[in-house]
């Protein structure tokens, strides 16, 4: 056996939300870019493929991110005094106008992609913008990083800037067709998503190609539903036969399930903070991940998602750091502000849904959005080998802690962003 290797470390998952699973001292051993487990002593078949010793220092899944915008990183940690829809009119459409001039895309893009390779993420859901180049360029700077993403060259046809906007909805199908096919076989882990950007920007004609696009290419889907009490009125206005907001995407079979041919459409939903229950049961139904952006949601005035709801409904949840409504790339801030808010909806809007506690967060960064991926964000035997390796000595204590206490600090401490050490993703040494 010559095609894996092996790591040693503290290593810190989570199987289930409920509890961490904590191995000191253990080998996570990789074959052919899967993990084969964790192993207390090393079994002999895997005792001759090359071990990375890493020592007392921590090691984690690789994280999850279910919904960033490249293009929105320029001007992260800016623009914060207004809500969605004035937001994106104010700065966001402006900024991705820019995407048109390829030399600023691959400034900009480079400067996304080295902060997502040095930083925990292993795995993303990209937006782009709706440039078929800028988005091309975008992919193969992914792909030359090592790490797994789906991207998706953005769709809009009315609602923004007469720049930003496309021309109509045959020239942006035309155009998501022609990008398709020059890129869904182009890279190993790099592939296309489907992203109408969200209703209030994609006409019906759209919409209708759009399913036709998806249909003949079987690829997932990705969009914002129900984020902004301004947004949800809008789409109120402009689909008022569909009696909530994911039916305006259900209806074009873009929600999980293609009725017609009874197949599935995989999709992430982004937000998901005013889903009513009718909503909430077709997402349920169908499969629909949510991404729940909780920075976002505070930066952008939006509300707080039930994620505890979610959770005991059983829905397919991950975390996004959808920047640049949410400042930071960091998903382990993602974890702990995903708490944070947790804590506020209990206290602030109904006592029955308890705030998440550290396992849970944990496990909706990793595995729980790891699982829009397949298997992914766990070492358990036959996931994408995904890890991240870090040396918490740089945040010193005066004590002894125990692993969970170790593994707890770093996330809450941010030592993603001080002292990553070592990355592998899908089995390939990233850093
Ligand atoms: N809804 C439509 N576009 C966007 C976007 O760029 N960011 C967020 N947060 N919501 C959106
Ligand atoms: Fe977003």
């Amino acid at each position: 056996m010559n095609n894996g290797f092996v790591i040693k470390g503290n290593i810190c998952q989570t199987k289930s939300p409920k509890e961490l699973d904590l191995h000191e001292g253990a080998f996570a051993v990789c074959v052919d870019g899967l993990s084969r487990g964790v192993f207390g002593t090393l079994p002999e078949e895997y005792a001759c493929l090359p071990l990375y010793d890493y020592g007392d220092a921590l090691i984690f899944p690789g994280m999850v991110d279910l919904h960033v915008h490249a293009p929105q990183y320029a001007f992260r940690g800016t623009s914060m005094d207004l809500e969605l829809m004035d937001w994106l009119n104010r700065y966001t459409f402006p900024e991705e106008e820019k995407y048109e001039d390829l030399e600023y895309a691959e400034r900009a893009y480079g400067m996304f992609v080295d902060a997502l390779k040095r930083g925990a993420t292993a795995r993303s859901c990209i937006f782009a913008t709706r440039h078929r180049y800028a988005t091309e360029l975008l992919m193969q700077q992914m792909e030359d990083s090592g790490l797994v993403s789906y991207v998706g060259k953005v769709n809009m046809d009315r609602e923004a800037s007469s720049t930003l906007t496309e021309d109509s909805a045959d020239i942006s199908a035309y155009t998501t067709f022609g990008w398709i096919n020059a890129v869904k076989d182009k890279f190993k882990n790099t592939k296309p998503i489907l992203t109408p950007r969200f209703i209030p920007c994609c006409t019906d004609k759209l919409m209708e190609e759009l399913r036709e696009i998806q249909m003949t290419y079987g690829i997932p889907v990705q969009s914002h539903l129900s984020e902004s009490r301004g947004e949800i009125d809008f789409v109120k206005i402009l689909r008022p036969d569909n009696p909530f907001y994911g039916d305006s995407y259900n209806e074009y079979d873009l929600f999980g399930k293609n009725d017609d041919t009874n197949t599935d459409v995989k999709t992430v939903m982004a937000h998901c903070v005013w889903s009513t229950d009718e909503e909430i049961e077709l997402m349920r139904k169908n499969g629909v991940f949510v991404a729940h952006c909780p920075a976002s949601n505070i930066n952008l005035t939006s509300g707080i998602a039930p994620i505890r709801k979610y959770l005991e409904l059983g829905l397919n949840i991950g975390f996004g750091s959808d920047v640049a409504g949410g400042h930071s790339e960091s998903m382990f801030r993602a974890i702990t502000d995903a708490i944070w808010v947790s804590k506020m909806y209990f206290r602030m809007v109904d006592e029955a849904y308890k705030p998440l506690v550290f396992s849970e967060a944990f496990y909706l960064a990793t595995k729980g959005g790891g699982a829009f991926f397949g298997k992914a964000g766990s070492f358990e035997e036959g996931y994408e080998f995904d890890a991240v390796i870090m040396d918490d000595g740089v945040i010193p204590h005066p004590q002894s802690l125990t692993l969970a206490e170790r593994m707890e600090r770093a996330v809450y401490l941010g030592l993603d962003e001080k002292n990553i050490t070592a990355k592998f993703v899908a089995g390939r040494k990233v850093i």
